[in-house]
């Protein structure tokens, strides 16, 4: 069993810190043709679905990137390795899956391939089934929109697939789900929804202290209480810090930093404008046109009105703000610094 400050996602129930609500909804659930897990990054979405999935016939897909058909099947194979000790049986004699030692192959174009489609009309004919598409509102056309045909497909003609999807971007349900869009394959069917709460103060310092027990040290609880603080309940920037300070360095303060960096880094991905924007936020602006001035001022140009409003959608679209609040601090602090 791996530590709770392995950086890496859970996937096993037993490695997974709480989520016993969460886990008895999902199992709960099984039998939905689609569930939908949401919330902010490093909340614990991952580790989550992976947990949920372990005693399932089931496959875990990381989407993040994926543009591709070669990166869709790269994906779907490497899910499908990981969980073979599982699934070995369950996948036997599918024609264009080909099992080489602990690698599955899958063949998708020419004679005997198989596609996404057909495989799940295969897995569903075997028996109960569940896939987890993670961070699906990152993929790109044609590949978003393929999958969004396929889920379609799934949920009305394949009784035993389960679809779960999961992503930290409130695009996820407006863009790719499309809940408001009537053109969107998936526009009006019923899902199951999730949002991955953070851990309470009590919960954090829980998490910290166990966390730090099987690591074979105690720090003060002034330092744990620092941290609970700090990272407000996110159990990844959790585990940041206790690996920071099992690994490098016992000052809170360096480790913030480093934190905030991490932060800065996601956020240097958006436009000059965006981050205006979220500087204005993380300097107080809290109505549409506090932001305004704050911006128009700081950049030194008038910002169409329309042009201002979509933007400030779109960071709630990427889950980065929400009505002129930050969702995560350690963003909020990075954005001061834009
Ligand atoms: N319930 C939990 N118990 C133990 N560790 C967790 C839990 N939730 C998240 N983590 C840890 O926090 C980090 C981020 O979790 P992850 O599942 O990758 O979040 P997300 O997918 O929401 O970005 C990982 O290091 C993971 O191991
Ligand atoms: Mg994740």
């Amino acid at each position: 069993m791996r530590n709770l400050f392995d950086p890496r996602p859970k996937d096993r129930r037993d490695e997974l810190f709480d989520r016993v609500d969460e886990l008895r909804l999902l199992d709960e659930s099984v039998n939905r043709p689609l569930i939908v897990v949401l919330g902010i990054r490093r909340i614990g979405k991952t580790s989550l679905v992976k947990s949920f999935l372990e005693p399932y016939n089931s496959i875990y897909i990381d989407l993040r990137g994926a543009a591709t058909h070669a990166d869709l099947y790269e994906r779907l194979s490497e899910g499908l390795s990981v969980d073979l000790g599982r699934l070995r049986r369950f996948i036997e004699g599918i024609r264009g899956v080909r099992v080489m030692g602990f690698e599955v192959e899958i063949k998708w174009r020419g004679s005997d391939s198989i596609s996404l489609l057909g495989l799940l009309e295969e897995l569903n004919r075997r028996g109960k089934f569940i896939i987890a598409f993670d961070e699906v509102q990152d993929t790109k056309p044609p590949i978003s929109a393929e999958l969004r045909k396929i889920i379609a497909y799934s949920y009305d003609h394949l009784s035993n697939i389960t679809v779960v999807l999961s992503g930290s971007e409130v695009r996820l349900l407006d863009e790719f789900i499309g809940v408001n869009n009537p053109e969107s394959p998936l526009y009006g069917r019923y899902f199951v929804e999730l949002n991955v709460r953070r851990f309470s103060k009590d919960e954090s310092l829980e998490f910290l202290r166990l966390g730090f027990r099987q690591e074979g040290i105690e720090p003060g609880v002034d330092v744990l209480e620092g941290a609970v603080e700090l990272f407000d309940g996110i159990p990844g920037w959790l585990v940041y810090f206790g690996r920071s300070y099992v690994d490098h360095t016992h000052d809170i303060n360096v480790i913030k930093e480093q934190a905030i960096h991490t932060a800065l880094n996601e956020l240097a991905k958006l436009s000059r404008r965006e981050k205006a924007i979220l500087k204005a936020i993380a300097h107080g602006a809290r109505t549409w046109g506090q932001v305004r001035r704050f911006v128009e001022e700081n950049l030194g140009e008038s910002i169409p009105k329309s042009s201002l409003t979509r933007l400030i959608r779109r960071l709630e679209l990427l889950s980065i703000v929400k009505d002129y609040e930050f969702l995560d601090g350690i963003y909020k602090e990075a954005a001061k610094r834009l």
